[in-house]
């Protein structure tokens, strides 16, 4: 018995259309076919250029496919004959969180920018109240839902920005390079909620990321290079390659490659080892633990 997966992308090629210039009419998207469950976290690599936001735009119908289908919870999202609600009903399952936050601020107070995407969504004035505040809560936020968007910092103004999508209540987040422009308490704070939200709400997330760290904490990892997809797994068969990821233009960090390394080889580390400091800590122990003897 299988689940109709929520995202299902089939042979999606795609070509920027009457751009002008060097590179236009360039295929960008070469074919790419997968699917994500529904609850799956998913991260999802690759270098400038290779073309994820071009797809996660694609699959928010920013853009529409050159060749190939794109199915949300099995319904084509490019069928020129979908109606109205079924287009309504595809919007609310998928919210995109951009890497900008100043690009996605438009109201005068916090609480005002949340309830933008219910309001379109036609959601009643009454819910709207109530989703605003689950939202604005869920993101560590309700103090400052009277303040300014512009006053807030980059952290806080991408966590209003995620109450946005989460007031729409969608079964799916992409993520692209939203930490990216963040300060460390910034990023940290965004990451926990992505976590969170996959975890604690089973929402489907797909974060694009350079961080090979933010990386490792999805459960796959796909990486796309100029428009393929070249691998695909979890993250310790991923970063356990960083040869191929090097052919990418993708660096895993020499801390990261030594955990990945010895969790292939059967070694407990936890999952949390991002730093070298953790890297040490994660080898004290198992020196410790008598998993590996030295002498
Ligand atoms: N609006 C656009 N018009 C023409 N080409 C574009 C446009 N946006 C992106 N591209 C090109 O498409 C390719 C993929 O870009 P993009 O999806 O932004 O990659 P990524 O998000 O992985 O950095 C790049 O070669 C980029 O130059
Ligand atoms: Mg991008």
């Amino acid at each position: 018995m299988s689940e109709t997966p929520l995202l299902r992308v089939e042979n999606l090629k795609f070509k920027y259309q009457n751009t002008g210039g060097k590179g236009s009419d360039r295929e960008v998207l070469h074919g790419l076919s997968f699917t994500v469950e529904r609850g799956e976290y998913v991260a999802m690599l690759g270098h400038n250029g290779s073309g994820k936001s071009t797809l996660a735009k694609l699959c928010m119908m920013i853009l529409d496919p050159t060749e190939g289908h794109i199915f949300v919870d099995g319904v084509d999202i490019a069928d020129p004959e979908l109606t109205d609600a079924q287009v309504l009903a595809v919007r609310k399952k998928v919210g995109m969180v951009f890497q900008n936050p100043d690009n996605q601020m438009v109201a005068t107070m916090a609480e005002e920018e949340v309830a933008f995407g219910p309001e379109n969504l036609g959601i009643p004035s009454a819910e709207i109240r109530q989703r605003v505040d689950e939202a604005l809560k869920a993101v560590g936020m309700s103090e400052y839902a009277k303040k300014e968007p512009s006053r807030l910092s980059g952290g806080q103004k991408q966590r209003i920005a995620i109450a946005g999508i989460l007031a729409m209540h969608p079964d799916c987040i992409f993520f692209d390079e939203s930490t990216s422009m963040l300060d460390p308490q910034g990023r940290k704070d965004v990451m926990e909620i992505i976590d969170r939200l996959n975890r604690e709400d089973g929402v489907t997330i797909i974060h694009i990321t350079h961080d090979m760290n933010e990386a490792a904490r999805a459960k796959r990892v796909m990486v796309l290079h100029e428009g393929n997809f070249v691998m695909d797994g979890t993250p310790e068969e991923v970063f356990a390659q960083p040869e191929k990821l090097d052919a990418c233009r993708l660096t895993v960090p020499q801390c990261t490659q030594v955990m990945y390394r010895l969790k292939a080889l059967g070694f407990e580390i936890g999952d949390r080892v991002t730093t070298p400091e953790d890297c040490a800590e994660a080898i004290r122990s198992l020196l410790g633990s008598g998993e590996v003897r030295h002498g």
